[in-house]
């Protein structure tokens, strides 16, 4: 049994027979305890056999008076081995509502109470902002890879544990990396995989390896425009460089999309492009060419749309849009 739930139930049990209360439930014992008058209090510590009286009184038995419905997650997560300052931790977050109800009793479920302290460490609540303003990781950003953080927060908030999570253009595989933490299964390749954690292979080739609709969590991460322009954009082809990207998007996104169950949740990841570019006229409307790329790659798809965060680095340097869709 976890070390923190032990005293904790040692607690209530050395209380229960010092009140001569044995029916009481955990809260009551808890507050009655705490109305101990001092000599009555220390008394009972040294029947516990804790020193320190102090964390006692600030922090097993407040802890065990808590009211549904925080109580029951943060003592299941002492269960489930969260010691009693991660608890703690979690109430502070809790109270001052960077931290939601939904969000702690995912966590509680999925044991994972330690990636949200280390993600809200180091941005508070960054998440659970209109903007995601996520902490900068500069070495994922010399190979325009997946912020790390925004990685581990689009596995766990678009899968359960025991699903699979599949990264066809995974790069340096931080969304395998963090899926497999997150107790998902996970499949990673990319074109310029390196066979260990993510396998070599072309999108183009995806359902050959996988078979259809056997993801339920598609992550598609495409190269940038800017990467797509130096390395694909042939100007010889009479389509500018942003409709071409749009089609080169969609084609790969066709290309994995059937891998995807019904049901399942796609997270399209891509850099907005903010250079200035010229009007054009398209069905009537004059408007930028590069508006949003998204929408007109997503309405070739039939996709339902779940959710549209924008992410961008707490350095402003780096942003991302990312679109979460739905497989009828
Ligand atoms: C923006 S990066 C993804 C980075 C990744 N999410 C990470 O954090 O490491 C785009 C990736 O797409 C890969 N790629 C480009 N064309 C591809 C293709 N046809 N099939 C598979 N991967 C491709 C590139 O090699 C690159 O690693």
């Amino acid at each position: 049994m976890p070390k923190a739930y032990q005293v904790y139930q040692r607690v209530l049990q050395v209380g229960r027979v010092f009140l001569n209360r044995p029916k009481a439930d955990d809260r009551e014992v808890a507050s009655s305890l705490l109305e101990l008058d001092q000599a009555n209090f220390a008394l009972f510590a040294r029947e516990v056999g804790i020193n320190s009286s102090k964390h006692l009184r600030y922090t097993v038995l407040p802890l065990a008076c808590l009211q549904p419905p925080i109580g029951p997650v943060l003592h299941q997560m002492l269960a489930a081995g969260a010691s009693f300052a991660e608890a703690q931790k979690l109430l502070s977050r809790y109270r001052k509502r960077t931290l939601g109800l939904a969000e702690l009793q995912r966590a509680a479920q999925e044991h994972t109470w330690r990636a949200l302290l280390a993600a809200r460490r180091a941005t508070p609540d960054w998440a659970n902002r209109p903007v995601w303003i996520f902490p900068v990781d500069k070495r994922a950003r010399a190979y325009e890879g997946l912020n790390p953080t925004i990685a581990e927060e689009l596995v766990r908030r678009y899968s359960q544990p025991g699903e699979l999570v599949v990264d066809p253009m995974a790069g340096k595989g931080v969304v395998v990396q963090k899926a497999q933490k997150l107790g998902r299964q996970a499949w990673g390749s990319d074109i310029a995989g390196d066979g260990r954690l993510v396998q070599t292979l072309d999108v183009a080739a995806l359902v050959e390896a996988l078979g259809e609709e056997v993801a339920d969590l598609l992550v598609l991460h495409p190269p940038t425009f800017a990467w797509f322009v130096r390395n694909v954009f042939d100007a010889r082809v009479e389509d500018p460089p942003e409709a071409d990207y749009t089609n080169w998007l969609s084609q790969h996104l066709g290309y994995a999309l059937p891998v995807l169950k019904r049901g399942g949740r796609l997270v399209l990841i891509v850099r907005p492009e903010h250079k200035p570019r010229p009007l054009v006229r398209q069905e009537g409307i004059l408007r930028w060419a590069f508006v949003a790329p998204l929408e007109l790659l997503l309405s070739e798809h039939e996709l339902e749309p779940v959710c549209y965060h924008l992410a961008v680095s707490e350095d402003g340097k780096e942003d991302w849009s990312i679109f979460v869709g739905r497989k009828p």
